[in-house]
């Protein structure tokens, strides 16, 4: 082994393969899966519940592109998904990752200080075996380090495949009372990946959270915003974006900032509970189309001024969509010194103000739209402020 090859090992002490699935932990799991699949466009692919021998919780696993959702609530009070709800609301409890080897993975994490959450192991069923173990991240929100290498299943085993070619339809309705199924639905909007996943943390806490995804997963900060560039009237915040090495993942990570009134950060921790995820960025390469389809389905998104379309083009220049379209959908649009990108948010997911989604386009940028924040929080604190809150 070459010294130059022990620096390529040493520096990639922590390879990731990509997203592997975003568990989030709600009340009701059997509306949320409802929510997903007809508001946005994802397919229920499989299950776990009393059904399929769990006892305690039931889970569905929804899917749109690589993206990968699953909604799991718990059946009774003494349980710590009934607890995290109490606590968080609906949200984001898992930030898995795929990775080649989740031992190894799990041993780098936990010799660097981070806190351990599940030992590695592994599950087994005829499909195959998956090694997992995870970590804490921020707040009450883990990483679970999934390796699926060797396994051909709907997702894990303890999953019953509810797609057409997989498993018995012993969930279709009428045996066990579903809503009916992927079928007709199945087409989707056109998400296709998640672009990058965003934590808030509590004030003063950005940077302790940038020197554990530096220390623990080996990221490096890409791109940091200050208070000066993030700034309406009324709110301010700071966000450092951390990526790993192959800018397969990226965690922006937000912290509120002192502004006239209270920050959209502040009250995200304030009604979350602490420190969560704030949005899941979801890819497109058709935005107007996926955009057009989630609102034909129900989905909320913010609004933007006309007055923002009037610099817009000033701004960022030549484009291959039309302005006007983009206006009347209300899709944001920045540039970098990489390309361009044209992204939209939509309302809070749940009735806390907490998570919420983006839609994004890249056409080569590799930022986030830090030119639309300022559009982006105006819009937000008209939200915000609607509720009370500002
Ligand atoms: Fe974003």
């Amino acid at each position: 082994m070459n010294k130059r090859h022990n620096r390529l090992m040493a520096e990639d002490f922590m390879p990731l393969l990509g997203w592997d699935h975003v568990e989030l932990w709600v009340g009701n799991a059997k509306q949320a899966a409802y929510f997903y699949e007809h508001a946005m466009g994802f397919t229920r692919t499989a299950y776990a519940g009393p059904e399929t021998g769990v006892r305690d919780r039931a889970s569905y696993v929804l899917e749109q592109g690589e993206v990968r959702f699953v909604v799991t609530s718990a059946l009774r009070e003494e349980h710590e998904i009934t607890k995290h709800h109490a606590r968080h609301g609906d949200g984001v409890r898992d930030i898995a990752l795929t990775v080649p080897d989740a031992t190894q993975a799990y041993r780098e994490a936990v010799s660097r200080g981070a806190r351990s959450v599940m030992e590695p192991r592994r599950d087994e069923d005829e499909h195959g075996t998956v090694e997992r173990a995870a970590i804490a991240t921020y707040g009450d929100t883990i990483h679970t380090f999934v390796n699926r290498a060797d396994y051909g299943g709907p997702f894990l085993p303890g999953y019953v495949s509810l797609s057409e070619n997989g498993h018995p339809q012993a969930f279709r309705p009428g045996a066990g009372g579903f809503a009916d199924g992927a079928s007709s639905l199945a087409q989707g909007v056109g998400l296709t990946n998640i672009d990058h996943i965003v934590g808030n943390v509590e004030l003063g806490r950005m940077d302790h959270w940038v020197e554990f995804y530096e220390r623990v997963f080996g990221m490096t900060n890409i791109l940091h915003f200050g208070d000066e560039q993030i700034q309406t009237e009324y709110s301010a915040l700071m966000s450092k974006v951390m990526s790993d090495g192959q800018g397969k993942i990226k965690f922006p990570i937000n912290e509120p900032a002192e502004g006239k009134r209270k920050s959209q950060i502040e009250e995200y921790v304030e009604f979350w509970g602490g420190a969560g995820a704030q949005h899941i960025a979801l890819a497109s390469t058709d935005i107007v189309g996926t955009v057009e389809a989630l609102k034909e389905r129900g989905l909320l998104f913010l609004d933007t001024p006309d007055s923002y379309y009037d610099e817009a083009q000033d701004r960022v220049g030549e484009i291959t969509e039309d302005y006007a379209v983009l206006q009347e959908h209300k899709i944001l649009v920045d540039r970098d010194e990489d390309g361009y990108l044209l992204q939209i948010f939509t309302k809070t997911a749940q009735d806390r103000p907490t998570v919420f989604f983006e839609v994004i386009e890249r056409h080569g940028a590799t930022t986030f739209g830090e030119g639309n924040f300022k559009a982006l929080f105006e819009a937000i604190e008209r939200e915000q402020a609607l509720r009370g809150n500002l």
